[in-house]
């Protein structure tokens, strides 16, 4: 396990391009390798995980070549997987275990799918439930992983997800692609839309009807169509970019420049969170590509403002910030008015109990702040010291760590801080290229 010393900034400036989104590169490592011909990625997220979800598709049946210029070509199985020889390994990828269930849910075959410890314990009964109804016969060790699928037709089904969550969500649509019938599907508080706009880019047809008054937002999804390799460009990943999001706000001169960086709407909330906690953000560019938004954006510190109440993340906001809030909270004593944030306890079944992390590295920086069931309350205006930090082998504890260092006393321990693979392999060069000292 290794260790990171973390010494602290004076402040944060140049620019960085981070990471392609392990969200989005996920959906199109399973798209293309279900779809019809070659599809071309570029910008594929360096994190293991997305890496998890290609090794599955090759043992799938999928061609995947990882090019020398970094782009990745995979040639998909034109709608049918093979009987897998191995264990389907998804590593530490609750994602890939998850979405991968139900696009495999349909196919002939027996499959098995394994995970790391941490991925070993997490809750897979959310993905049973939809697809046992949907026909799928799926067998779980006391709501766990290892899954065993005894793939087999399936049929369409009309289902609201009891919690909000895009990989659940996403489960249901790949399902719902190659089901008998049209599957649709509710989602009470709305999650990141991925998993749509890369079917609709690989050729599917989905469509939203908008909510009203008493229904929420629906999706629905003809069972039996045919998908098409494309050749795409995935944005990069706001949630990296997000941990030095959090360092801009830490230094009153920090200045910093990020591009090609991920700016879909159901993730960008996290923008004006950061603008709240007292970011200023200029958006200098914006683009599309295969319904995604990839822009440029340009942070500093905006002037101390008046002190008032601490700022609250919950409901629907919680949802969107999701990853985000490990970040948030660990440079939380640091702002002026501090932070809230209620209503996520799915923290609590991510990598590793976050809410619980989060507070035991707090209390080990010296921070003052309350831990409730949901979520926690961080005080501003505080100033906290160097420590040894758990980062219970999760990244984005690892990381958010990291970054609340910038400010402490002295040096900070990170153990742990190989975690970062899992998503960001580069973002402790790039923290030694920004941080100024
Ligand atoms: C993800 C959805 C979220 C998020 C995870 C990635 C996705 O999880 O926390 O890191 O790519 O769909 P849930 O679906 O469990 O909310």
């Amino acid at each position: 396990m290794s260790t990171q010393i973390i010494r602290p900034a004076r402040s944060l400036s140049g620019s960085l391009t981070v990471p392609g989104d392990k969200s989005i590169s996920h959906r199109y490592a399973m798209l293309a390798g279900l779809a019809e011909g070659t599809s071309r990625l570029t910008n594929f997220s360096t994190g293991a995980d997305p890496h998890s979800s290609l090794s599955c598709m090759e043992s799938l049946g999928a061609t995947v070549v990882r090019n020398d210029d970094g782009t990745i070509d995979v040639t998909g199985v034109a709608g049918a997987f093979r009987q897998p020889t191995v264990a389907l390994d998804c590593g530490n990828s609750g994602s890939t275990m998850r979405m991968l269930s139900g696009l495999i849910a349909s196919h002939p075959h027996t499959f098995t799918l394994i995970g790391d410890a941490s991925l070993t314990v997490r809750p897979m009964e959310r993905i049973r439930k939809p697809l046992s109804q949907m026909g799928a016969k799926m067998d779980l060790v006391e709501g766990h992983a290892p899954i065993t699928i005894h793939g087999g037709p399936l049929h369409a089904i009309d289902f609201t997800t009891p919690i909000p969550s895009a990989q659940v969500k996403t489960a249901v649509l790949f399902a719902g692609l190659q089901a008998e019938g049209t599957t649709s599907l509710s989602e009470a508080i709305r999650t990141r839309d991925h998993s749509e706009h890369a079917l609709r880019a690989f050729g599917a047809t989905l469509t939203r009807s908008e909510a009203s008054a008493n229904q929420p937002a629906k999706l629905s999804i003809l069972g039996g169509q045919r998908l098409k390799a494309i050749n795409a460009t995935v944005p990069g990943d706001i949630s990296s970019a997000a941990f030095f999001l959090c360092a801009a706000l830490l230094f009153p001169d920090a200045n910093l420049v990020l591009d090609s960086l991920g700016m879909n709407p159901t993730r960008a909330a996290l923008l004006d969170v950061i603008a709240a906690l007292g970011g200023k953000i200029k958006i200098l560019s914006v683009e599309e590509h295969n319904g995604e938004m990839i822009g440029t954006i340009q942070v500093n510190r905006a002037p101390d403002a008046a002190s008032s109440a601490p700022f609250v993340i919950g409901g629907a906001l919680t949802a969107q910030v999701i990853d985000e809030l490990p970040a948030l909270a660990a440079i939380a004593p640091y702002t002026a008015n501090g932070l809230i944030i209620r209503d996520a306890q799915e923290l609590r079944v991510k990598e590793s109990d976050r809410i619980a992390l989060v507070a035991k590295n707090l209390s080990a920086m010296g921070a003052k702040f309350t831990e409730n069931p949901d979520g926690l309350e961080i005080p501003g205006g505080q100033s906290l010291h160097g420590a040894a930090i758990d980062s219970g082998d999760d990244h984005r504890i690892a990381m958010a760590f990291s970054i609340a260092a910038l400010r402490a006393s002295g040096e900070t321990e990170i153990h742990g801080a190989e975690s970062a693979r899992i998503s960001f392999p580069e973002f402790y060069t790039s923290l030694d290229a920004l941080a100024q000292r």
